[in-house]
């Protein structure tokens, strides 16, 4: 059902003129765009692409490349269309990292990851009765960590950005209003999510009056365009302060939650220096703390390297095995020493270095499996939501964003009014200190909420170069499994030497130290390799699909951009301009 003409806020006579010239712009710049819907398909072109979890979103910053937008305009319009046609992750709600490398070779890497709010403590997620609970670290207001995406977004514009910031967030704008069409996945989706919520405002959002949409149905979010509009005309003020900043407040206030206007107007993005790797010969461009990505990957990639991955073969039992070693190893690590640097110590440079990645190989059996030791620590959950994008332009910038809600929807609270989802990133600290069970809790210190610090992540949004030129654009969604997918894509690409979309498609593996199992995606390997692992001491479980590494690779013969949405989401989709 439509918003009631009465309550519809019409879009362009609200818009400046400049606008309007762009909206009567928009069919030429059409043209001059390929867009592609169908995931598996590769695109091929020598101009700029993106490829994302949406195909609107897509040629959202497809258009902006085309009209001669930069990597990192493309890259903001794109997260922005995202945050309306993809609202399980998609979204001005949360958090995320970008990735950026330079035509000239330099890199840098944009934090904005939610923060716990002022008033956060340790033992914040206990309850009356004095126990940890999860419904308090994963289900409640108290679940919300304060967004970051918008400080985000609006950081990488004023420092790097070429193209008039109004013109980037307007076609989400137009999305909002005007709707899209919905498919039958994310139709079934949205039926699921409104079927459980307790949130009035979550059911307005996304059915009509509580009654699901259906495939095809078109989904118009009256109240998102309302504050995609007030961060189009204010930038980031349009979401730290003023009407949206205090519809948020209100509702942590009506539900027990802590994020106060303060806590919003306090909230900074932050540039940081990327982690750097290399990996026979190729660079590797990542993302820091506090994500656990980058030096998670590069800690692996280290002990890889003094293995022959190429002659041991793709998807063995022997390449596998030294794999999840490797997995084993970097994890029990991520969870030892990893979490917000403005808090705590990380070494980083220790972990990645190659004296420590020879230290972990000497412990490794190249026939028999090691054992996962909760003695110490143990790991925490995490949701498999997220998304990922990658962005080349014409000149070769290159952009790699991976931003969140943490589990699918987030928190499921829609800020009533203002027509978006918030996160329930605060379930990424550690529960309670000193709470370590067995069944996958952690309570080290580093990474307990305290006011103002940033959770620990997985999102590894990664740059590959080769020879100094950008090679490859990648990353992927999937909770800790995120670093295990990025790696397997360096492998692919390097060892394996796969173009697109084989590097892909390629059945992927998770091992995380503890719970010590190896999860397979179904299909991925061979009976007799299964029982070959299993055979040497590995615990394997056959599940669904991992990570949806929607990714670019850059033809190394023709030079040519050649994208290809992870046909593991049957919605995503690439687009390019020539
Ligand atoms: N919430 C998922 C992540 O940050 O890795």
């Amino acid at each position: 059902m439509d918003r009631p003409a009465s309550r519809r806020r019409p879009l362009l006579g609200r818009l400046p003129v400049v606008l309007l010239a762009l909206a009567a712009s928009a069919p030429a710049l059409q043209a001059q765009t390929l867009v592609r819907g169908a995931p598996g398909e590769t695109i091929r072109t020598a101009g700029g692409m993106v490829v994302s979890e949406h195909p609107e979103a897509s040629r959202a910053g497809a258009e902006v490349l085309a009209a001669g937008g930069n990597a990192v305009d493309a890259a903001i319009a794109t997260g922005f269309a995202l945050a309306v046609t993809h609202p399980s992750a998609g979204n001005i709600g949360g958090g995320g990292f970008m990735v950026i490398r330079f035509p000239d070779g330099a890199s840098t890497a944009l934090d904005f990851r939610e923060r716990a709010p002022g008033a956060a403590y340790p033992e914040m997620f206990v309850g009356s009765d004095g126990e940890y609970s999860s419904e308090i670290h994963h289900r409640s207001h108290r679940a919300v960590g304060v967004p970051g995406t918008v400080a985000g977004f609006d950081k990488a514009h004023k420092l790097y950005g070429a193209m008039n910031w109004e013109r980037l967030v307007y076609p989400s704008v137009v999305l909002a209003e005007d709707g899209f069409e919905l498919s039958e996945r994310l139709a079934g989706s949205l039926a699921r999510f409104v079927e459980r919520s307790p949130y009035e405002a979550t059911i307005q959002a996304y059915s009509r009056d509580g009654v699901p949409y259906a495939p095809g149905d078109t989904l118009r979010q009256y109240d998102l365009a309302g504050s995609l509009r007030r961060i189009m005309l204010n930038r980031s003020d349009g979401f730290y302060r003023g009407e949206t900043a205090r519809l948020l407040a209100e509702e942590m206030r009506r539900g027990g939650g802590m994020i106060t206007e303060t806590d919003l107007m306090a909230y900074r993005a932050r540039e940081r220096a990327p982690i750097r790797g290399s990996y026979r010969g190729w660079e590797v461009i990542s993302m820091p703390p506090p994500s656990s990505g980058g030096v998670a990957m590069v800690e692996m990639l280290e002990i890889l390297e003094g293995y022959d991955m190429e002659s041991l073969g793709h998807n063995t039992s022997r390449s596998l095995h030294l794999m999840i070693e490797a997995m084993r190893r970097a994890y029990r690590d991520r969870a030892v020493y990893l979490a917000d640097p403005d808090y705590v110590d990380v070494p980083i440079h220790e972990l990645t270095s190659e004296a420590h990645a020879a230290a972990q190989r000497a412990t490794i059996d190249r026939t028999r499996a090691s054992v996962s030791s909760p003695a110490d620590v143990a790991v925490g959950t995490e949701s498999f939501e997220t998304t990922h994008y990658s962005v080349v332009d014409a000149d070769g910038m290159a952009v790699s964003v991976t931003y969140t809600l943490e589990a699918g929807f987030g928190s499921g609270i829609v800020v009533p009014g203002a027509g978006f989802l918030l996160n329930n990133e605060m379930g990424d600290f550690n529960g309670r200190p000193g709470l370590t069970t067995e069944t996958g809790l952690i309570g080290t210190d580093p990474n307990l909420a305290r006011p103002g610090q940033r959770m620990l992540s997985s999102m590894t949004p990664t740059i590959l170069a080769r020879n100094g030129e950008l090679a490859a654009v990648i990353g992927s969604p999937g909770g800790r499994t995120i670093i295990n997918t990025v790696l397997q894509l360096v492998i692919n690409l390097v060892d394996h030497r796969m173009g697109f979309p084989e590097a892909v498609e390629a059945g992927r593996i998770h091992h995380q130290w503890l719970p010590d199992r190896v999860s397979v995606e179904e299909d991925a390997l061979s009976g007799a390799t299964l029982e070959a692992l299993e055979n040497m001491g590995h615990t394997v479980v056959v599940r669904g699909r991992q990570g949806l590494a929607h990714s670019i690779w850059l033809d190394p013969l023709t030079g040519e951009r050649v994208g290809t949405p992870d046909a593991r989401n049957p919605d995503a989709g690439a687009a390019g301009h020539r």
